[in-house]
């Protein structure tokens, strides 16, 4: 039994398809299991949440190998950007040595350093290093930026792309090797279906573009192509802050996830690790047909 969470998510659905149609028997850790879809029919299902580590020992129950997506962007109303990522990884991992696990796939990020400017890759630092301190087998794969079919960024700027000119925060200059879901669900599927060995793997797209360039290749794929206007941080950070005070989470969008598009995601390994798992990332442009 291979237990997987994240599996409502962008990266997790893609695998979870793979996993289905290759007859894997799959648990999933869930907070609303209709979210799954039609897939949700073909996996036993686990309620829980990352903000409950409990709900962690009865999803671990008979499972060999866990494969940990979950993961959240921003404070949640049951545990903040910290919690949610650093030590409900490492509760996570506890729970999975204790309950037998021989396993642990993680996903990571680029630039998750304990000294990172941003919330999040802090979190992923220490999550990793839980993962790695572990006495399980571990997989970790730390991908650059994430795309695909109906991902939150791109319909963000889809709603903005409304307005005559775009706004985005700062300069737009961190640089981000733009990898598609589909492609790192392709390198997941294959770790789980190799096995065998520790390792950390890279995952990075063939090609490297700021942020600006990402914006615009994003509004041209919309069939939007309009001006960017870049506003100052300062000005992005108040006024998103603020926002977040007043909607809370129903925030469209917060200063932690802004600030995570101006760190630089890259690898000087390119494709390399993504080849290595026998997946020739695709280019953006190509995926999106521009
Ligand atoms: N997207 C990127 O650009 C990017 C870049 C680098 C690394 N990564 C990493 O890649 C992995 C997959 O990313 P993704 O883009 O597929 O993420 P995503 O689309 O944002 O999905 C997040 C998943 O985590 C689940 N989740 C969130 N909060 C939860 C909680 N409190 N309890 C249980 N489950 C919770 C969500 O479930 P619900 O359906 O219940 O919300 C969803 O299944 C993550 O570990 C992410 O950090 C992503």
């Amino acid at each position: 039994m291979l237990l997987l969470t994240g599996a409502t998510g962008l990266v997790g659905s893609a695998l979870l398809r793979r996993l289905t149609t290759a007859r894997t028997p799959v648990r999933c850790l869930v907070r609303d299991p209709r979210r799954l879809g039609p897939e949700r029919v073909r996996v036993q299902i686990a309620l829980g949440d990352l903000a409950d580590p409990p709900s962690f020992r009865n999803a671990m129950r008979g499972v060999k190998t866990v494969v940990h997506l979950a993961a959240a962007i921003r404070d949640q109303p049951a545990g903040s950007i910290e919690e949610l990522n650093g030590i409900a990884t490492w509760r996570m991992v506890q729970a999975a040595e204790r309950a037998g696990v021989e396993r642990f796939v993680f996903v990571s990020a680029l630039s998750a350093t304990t000294h990172n400017r941003t919330r999040f890759l802090r979190a992923k630092a220490l999550a990793e290093e839980a993962v790695a301190a572990s006495s399980l087998e571990h997989v970790v794969l730390a991908p650059s930026l994430v795309y695909g079919q109906g991902d939150p960024y791109a319909t963000l700027l889809g709603r903005a792309a409304l307005l005559p000119v775009v706004p985005m925060s700062g300069r737009g200059r961190a640089r981000f090797q733009p990898v598609w879901a589909e492609d790192l669900a392709d390198c997941l599927a294959h770790v789980v279906a190799a096995g065998g060995g520790s390792a950390r793997y890279e995952v990075a797209g063939p090609e490297t573009l700021t942020h600006t360039e990402l914006v615009r290749l994003l509004l041209r794929a919309a069939g939007r192509p309009r001006p960017v206007l870049h506003v100052p941080t300062p000005v992005v950070s108040r006024t998103l802050r603020a926002l977040e005070t007043i909607m809370k989470s129903k925030a469209p969008a917060t200063w932690d996830e802004a600030e995570l598009l101006e760190v630089s995601m890259t690898t000087p390994k390119g494709t390399s690790d993504a080849e290595a798992l026998g997946v020739p990332p695709r280019r953006m442009a190509a995926v999106l047909g521009v």
